[in-house]
């Protein structure tokens, strides 16, 4: 793999991601996509993936992509009718823009996880392990804690531990998001999802199973976004030579 194209460029993960590619051997930031269009790391910036030239997008290998749901319809339209291999860490992203994901992983390969670290991706298992050992007779509440930039709310990566354990649980629990509207008693098969902003915290991520006079916590600390730049360029390495699919860190793991 050689040629990278970049969207949010100009973002916190951006500036970690072409750091990461910098010190990456063989590999090259050929392009950027952000809205804010200034050309900060000597690679042209461009305000939408339709507007790079053909010399350029002849030479990509792989997208990676850190900004906003609002960039992935056409980001996806621009890698399928390119072929161009695509890993997608953005975050909030809703049921339609996950099945435009689906779709375009029909045509190429196509990376999507909400966190990019070999440690939460552990988290999950740990998670997914300790819930089948505890099965009810725990309550399981999720806190995560993110920086007070952060726009989505809760992180995708704590959806993505909910939906871990859930779907070791058969899917039989639902999601508990906001108690303050009620006044009840918290049921057997919730999970609580709560999230915590503040200062400058990169991603803590707490999975707690509470019982009769115990609790288990299997927990998680991100200490700077480098952990995750690392992990999207060894996503798009990995990719650019798979066939179209739908792709996650499991996969890589294996
Ligand atoms: N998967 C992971 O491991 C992981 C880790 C960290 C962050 N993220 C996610 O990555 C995303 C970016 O995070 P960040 O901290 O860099 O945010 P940021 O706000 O610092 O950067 C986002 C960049 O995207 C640009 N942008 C916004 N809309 C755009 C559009 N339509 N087209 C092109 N560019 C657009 C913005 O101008 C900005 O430069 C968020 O969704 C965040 O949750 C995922």
């Amino acid at each position: 793999m050689a040629g990278i194209i970049l969207t949010g460029c100009n973002g916190k993960m951006g500036r970690a991601v072409t750091n990461g590619v910098a010190e990456t051997d063989g590999c090259e930031i050929i392009a950027g996509i952000d809205v804010f269009t200034e050309e900060r790391y000597g690679y042209p910036v461009f305000s939408s993936p339709a507007l790079i030239s053909k010399e350029i997008t002849d030479k990509a290998d792989a997208i990676i992509d850190f900004s906003n749901p609002s960039a992935l319809a056409g980001l996806l339209e621009y890698a399928v009718k390119n072929s161009i291999p695509a890993v997608i860490c953005t975050t909030g992203l809703n049921d339609s823009q996950i099945n435009l994901i689906k779709t375009a992983s029909e045509k190429i390969p196509v990376f999507f996880s909400a966190n990019m670290s070999i440690g939460v991706n552990l988290v999950c298992e740990l998670a997914k392990k300790a819930a089948a050992v505890l099965g009810d007779a725990y309550d399981i509440e999720i806190i995560e804690i993110h920086h007070n930039q952060k726009i989505d709310a809760p992180s995708g990566t704590a959806l993505m531990i909910a939906d871990a354990i859930n779907d070791e649980l058969e899917n039989s629990y639902k999601y508990e998001y906001n108690r303050q509207s009620k006044r009840e008693k918290r049921t057997k098969k919730e999970i609580g999802i709560h999230a915590v902003r503040g200062g400058t915290i990169t991603g803590e991520h707490q999975v707690m199973f509470a019982g009769h006079d115990e609790i288990i916590t299997i927990s998680h600390s991100a200490r700077s976004k480098e952990l995750f730049a690392t992990g999207a360029i060894n996503a798009a390495k990995f990719i650019c030579s798979k066939p179209a699919g739908l792709y996650n860190m499991s996969d890589m793991l294996k």
